[in-house]
């Protein structure tokens, strides 16, 4: 049986805003085992991102447990959560956060910038996951020359450097087509399959949530319903 690379127990998130509370995650258990390809769906509001941010070691929940590849994570501080995102977290946005006018190459070598990893491991590395993504001719282009579904190519090869067990995509197709949508998910397909990375992502489209083989829905902070293949 696949191990959990993930548990969740009772886990609660309240926003404080002056006065006002907004209880984001109102006590969400779940557990994702390794390997998973997991869709996060529900409306807007209902909680998605912020759990998603817990996820990422982005944020802390306000109660619960974050048990990550058997460490609770919940309480660790700022410092540790930022280790643990770099040791084992792609993480892919649908506005796909990339410095412009800096080339595709130079944009997937930065988490490496600040790593003892020498210039030239770096930059071998960095090639190899544009390949993987199919971008080796746009190593050398500026991102703001790149179309949508290349710069967010870019920004899934710059995910896949540090060697992650979870990628973590917030609407990675958000702002793209559905034929560029779907070679997205073909890329994030071959990624689960292949390299057994464990993808979580988020979305509000059916069609792309049909590429996980599971399926949870947030209403209001918890989770509804759960789907598998
Ligand atoms: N940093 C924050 N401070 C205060 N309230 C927040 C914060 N982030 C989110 N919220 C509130 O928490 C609730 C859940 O927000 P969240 O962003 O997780 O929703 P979502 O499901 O991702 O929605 P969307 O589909 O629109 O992205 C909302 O009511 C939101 O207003
Ligand atoms: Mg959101």
């Amino acid at each position: 049986m696949a191990q959990n690379i993930i548990e969740l127990r009772d886990l609660k998130k309240t926003y404080c805003i002056g006065e006002t509370e907004v209880n984001a995650l109102r006590g969400v258990s779940y557990a994702i085992e390794e390997g998973d390809f997991l869709a996060i769906m529900g409306p807007s509001g209902s909680g998605k991102s912020t759990l998603m941010n817990i996820l990422g070691c982005l944020d802390r929940p306000s109660s619960g447990e974050y048990i990550l590849d058997g460490e609770e994570v919940s309480r660790l501080d700022k410092n540790r959560l930022a280790g643990i995102r770099n040791q084992k977290i792609g993480f892919v946005f649908q506005s796909y956060n990339l410095l412009s006018r800096t080339t595709a190459l130079e944009n997937v070598e930065l988490p490496l910038l600040y790593s003892s990893v020498n210039g030239k491991d770096m930059t071998e590395r960095a090639l190899a996951a544009l390949a993987s993504v199919g971008l080796t001719d746009r190593s050398h282009h500026k991102t703001n020359q790149l179309s949508g579904g290349e710069q967010q190519r870019v920004a899934i090869a710059r995910a896949l450097l540090n060697d992650p067990t979870l990628i973590l995509a917030d609407e990675p197709t958000g702002n793209l087509d559905s034929r560029t949508s779907s070679d997205i998910m073909n890329i994030f397909k071959t990624l689960n399959e292949d390299k057994k990375i464990t993808m979580v992502m988020v979305t509000h489209e059916p069609d792309i949530a049909a590429w996980a083989r599971k399926r949870i829905y947030l209403l209001d902070g918890l989770i509804v319903r759960e789907e598998r293949d």
